[in-house]
């Protein structure tokens, strides 16, 4: 194997429950149930899709497109004031040293996020320049499962998708590793799903992975 890539929301930064925080505040105020459990589909889904998920329980007059943009544009602004808190420590060491020694033992390593706020959460939590390449939300057409992602991220650093580890915390995101031909690696929501090649309880696991 040759290579890694990382989702990051679940993975890399735990700003995932900044979603969960901002979609809740949006669908509080439109009187629309959403918990924990709906948050878990969300994982991996693109803004536009989560939207439609979350909208499954809305039972008011129909939405119009722009309405549905505005939607989303007021949760992006709740996710992002969320977001301007965060410091270099809001990486843990464990994740940080895991980068650098996979890194120092040779492999290229890569982001494959659907998120278009990606290179600014990278930014904020100090860690831009540990990867080699970057495939996010405002490079592809298609969200997870779709594969799109990790394969642009494959093609960026230049490696054979079947030499690339997939690291992700969403069924979707497996799903996406799995259908690009890639090992998916499973943590978090996702070390529970039958569909990973490998399940890791820790981040630092990674380095013991081909023992
Ligand atoms: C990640 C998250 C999803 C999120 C998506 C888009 O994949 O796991 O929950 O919907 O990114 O994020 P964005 O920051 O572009 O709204
Ligand atoms: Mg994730």
């Amino acid at each position: 194997m040759k290579a890694f890539i990382f989702d990051l929301d679940g993975v890399i930064v735990f700003t995932d429950k900044f979603h969960y925080l901002a979609w809740k505040k949006m669908a509080d105020e439109m009187g629309i149930y959403f918990d924990e459990t709906i948050n878990n589909r969300l994982r991996g889904v693109s803004r536009a899709e989560s939207l439609e998920i979350i909208l499954e329980r809305y039972e008011g007059p129909a939405l119009s497109q722009e309405k549905k943009a505005e939607l989303m544009e007021g949760k992006n602004n709740t996710y992002k004031e969320l977001l301007g808190g965060m410091t270099p420590d809001d990486v843990t060491d464990e994740v940080r040293n895991t980068l650098a020694e996979l890194h120092n033992r040779g492999y290229k390593l890569a982001l494959g996020s659907s998120s278009k706020n990606a290179k600014f959460i990278l930014e904020k939590v100090e860690l831009l320049g540990a990867f080699d390449a970057i495939s996010d939300g405002t490079n592809i057409t298609k969200s997870k499962p779709d594969p799109e992602v990790f394969l642009k991220a494959a093609e960026f650093l230049g490696e054979k998708p079947e030499e690339c580890y997939v690291v992700e915390d969403a069924y979707a995101g497996i799903d996406a590793a799995k259908s690009a031909g890639m090992q998916a690696v499973g943590i978090g929501d996702a070390a529970g799903y039958g569909a990973t090649d490998k399940k890791i309880k820790s981040f630092g696991e990674l380095l013991t992975l081909e023992e």
